[in-house]
């Protein structure tokens, strides 16, 4: 059975007061979501978060992590750093990672390797910008940025993968896939890994959809047979509307 998932990506939001008033609030809030719920604040924060939700069925996650082991990377964390304080999930390949800080896919490539070494679960971000999607050729920017991000890995590796589909025109614009076009590129990424992997993996992969989730259109979105959750940005913010969006299953 495929797990559901509801996960908040913070951003650069939060200081650590706000970040335990929110924690705070999601825990006293959840009650009976058919989801998993995941959280995740920023660096400096995650020692506190993980702290508080402690025993209350919530997974804090890291937002990005470095792919060296450790050494003379001034500002960067390593992956020892953050299971060492009992964060084992990390996101990669967030399209701001992309966009602003120039992450290739060669790299991801190496994040994601040293994330399973040290046997982290990966939340894979990927999608297409507005014009490749008007250039009709998003199918193709997916497939690529699966294929060159991730599809190197062992079989036995996909037990840790999550994916995220997150098309880059949907993120933080108010504007959604609707729920057909969410569908159809999520059929079309379990198909590619079912090419590659096989059935068995492609059907146990969760993969869910990101950009202007709210509880207003979470349900429908969540209804699409392929879409097992969602990578929440703004919406997360509130305790109320990640409920109520964990609340869409
Ligand atoms: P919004 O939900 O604010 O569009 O952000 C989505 C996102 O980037 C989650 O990683």
């Amino acid at each position: 059975m495929r797990k559901n998932i509801v996960a908040g990506n913070w951003k650069m939001h939060k200081t650590q007061k706000e970040t335990v008033a929110l924690l705070e609030e999601i825990i006293a809030q959840q009650t009976n979501t058919n989801a998993e719920l995941i959280v995740a604040p920023t660096f400096v924060n995650l020692a506190k978060a993980v702290e508080i939700t402690q025993g209350k069925g919530i997974t804090v996650a890291a937002q990005n992590m470095h792919q060296a082991e450790g050494g003379a990377f001034t500002g960067e964390i390593a992956a020892s750093m953050l299971t060492d304080i009992g964060v084992n999930t990390v996101i990669l390949g967030h399209s701001e990672r992309r966009a602003y800080f120039h992450e290739s896919d060669a790299l991801l490539a190496s994040k994601v390797d040293t994330a399973l070494k040290h046997d982290m679960r990966v939340i894979f971000c990927f999608g297409e910008e507005l014009k490749d999607r008007q250039n009709d050729n998003h199918f193709n920017v997916v497939e690529y940025q699966l294929r060159d991000g991730l599809f190197h890995i062992d079989k036995k590796d996909w037990t840790n993968i999550v994916l995220a589909y997150e098309p880059v025109w949907a993120i933080g614009t108010g504007e959604t896939a609707s729920p057909d076009q969410a569908q159809e590129m999520h059929k079309f990424i379990r198909t590619l890994v079912e090419k590659v992997y096989g059935f068995d993996i492609a059907d146990a992969l969760t993969i869910l959809y990101g950009g202007s989730v709210k509880p207003e259109n979470a349900k429908e979105i969540f209804s699409k047979p392929d879409v097992d959750g969602g990578l929440i940005g703004g919406a997360a913010l509130k305790a109320a509307d990640f409920i109520a969006i964990a609340k869409g299953f």
